[in-house]
């Protein structure tokens, strides 16, 4: 595995004239226009990059975008790699892994989750504050990488406070309410059952989604601060649940990215 990430590693250096990124972003649902903002300096198909897994949902692309953001050097994954679509979570967080030989320094996430908090509305952005994992397994199961990290890692301050801080404070210049909460991942595809939407805030959970987590494991395993936003992109209280369809979560989606992007862009500024 250590060899296959640096053979990825060297790669990606080789085709980049050894571009050397600070933050690693990885777009997800709500977050492609993000790519407008950036400097490209080299864009690479992952279809062309040895040992990355290849997205198959249509609704993400699939490119590595090196280049600047706020004047910082970026590698961006302009579409990621989901349990669901069959993936072993080993192969989901591989550009995790490779982004850290490659440099990296701090990661940013971002995903469209179903809103359980009542105080919460769709188009609303959410600041992981913790998350709780409900995929099966996790990518640090198996033989520890020992160069990447510990086998035990704590998990105690998952996502990276001082960042969190920042988050709230850019959102109160620019007056949008940014919600806290907690991350709930599940496996997917399906969306939830009603019975499974209660479970979830029972146990917890302010918003539900079926990313990030495997990733953010991977990161802290590396002791990589993360931070991570979602967009509510449907409700999922027992009064205000429906049908939803991806058009409606990428309808929603769309309205938050401009207040994401800005986020994210101006978050980076103050890294
Ligand atoms: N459940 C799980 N994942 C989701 C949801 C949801 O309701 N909405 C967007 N992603």
């Amino acid at each position: 595995m250590m060899q296959q990430l640096q053979d990825t590693a060297a790669y990606i250096q080789s085709q980049t004239d050894n571009f050397e990124p600070e933050f690693g972003i990885i777009l997800g649902t709500g977050l492609g226009a993000l790519v407008n903002e950036i400097e490209i300096k080299y864009s690479l198909s992952y279809s062309d990059i040895p040992d990355f897994p290849v997205s198959t949902v249509e609704s993400h692309s699939g490119r590595l975008i090196l280049g600047l953001l706020a004047g910082r050097n970026v590698i961006v994954m302009q579409g990621r790699f989901h349990y669901y679509e069959g993936y072993t979570m080993e192969q989901v967080v591989f550009p995790v892994r490779v982004m850290k030989l490659l440099g990296v320094k701090k990661l940013f996430v971002s995903n469209a989750a179903g809103g359980l908090n009542p105080a919460f509305n769709t188009s609303d952005l959410m600041v992981l504050t913790d998350h709780i994992n409900l995929q099966p397994g996790n990518p640090l199961i198996g033989k520890n990488l020992d160069e990447m990290g510990p086998r035990f890692p704590d998990m105690s301050d998952v996502y990276d406070e001082h960042m969190i801080r920042q988050a709230m404070v850019i959102a109160e210049d620019a007056d949008f309410d940014l919600r806290e909460g907690v991350y709930v991942s599940v496996p997917g595809p399906m969306l939830e059952t009603k019975a499974e939407y209660k479970y979830l805030t029972i146990i917890g959970a302010d918003a539900v989604g079926m990313s990030t987590v495997p990733e953010v494991i991977a990161a802290r395993h590396m002791n990589m601060p993360v931070f991570a936003v979602s967009v509510i992109t449907d409700m999922c209280t027992p009064d205000r649940i429906k049908k939803v369809k991806l058009s409606d979560i990428l309808e929603a989606a769309a309205i938050a990215e401009p207040r994401m992007t800005m986020l994210i862009r101006e978050l980076i500024k103050l890294q």
